[in-house]
């Protein structure tokens, strides 16, 4: 099985799957909060229009979780 590690928690995908969608498969629906009022945010657009998935990988920040491609052993970290 191939996996991720959000938060030191492994997540599974399926190939060609992006992050979003695999973090979306595990049942986990936000991953980062708004600045001003600390509300959950996730994947809304779902195709990289509105910046609401960001999310960091492999040390790399505001990385868009619905366009970013998941790879085998990804470091991945709430924003
Ligand atoms: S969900 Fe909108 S940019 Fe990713």
């Amino acid at each position: 099985m191939t996996e991720f590690i959000l938060d030191g928690k492994p997540i599974p995908f399926l190939p060609g799957q992006t992050i979003g969608a695999a973090l979306m498969s595990a049942g986990v629906t936000s991953w980062r909060t708004t600045r001003v009022e600390e509300m959950p945010r996730g994947m809304f657009c779902g195709i990289g229009i509105c910046f609401d998935c960001l999310i960091t990988v492999n040390g790399v920040p505001d990385q868009r979780a619905c366009l970013t491609l998941a790879e085998e052993g990804a470091d991945v970290h709430r924003s």
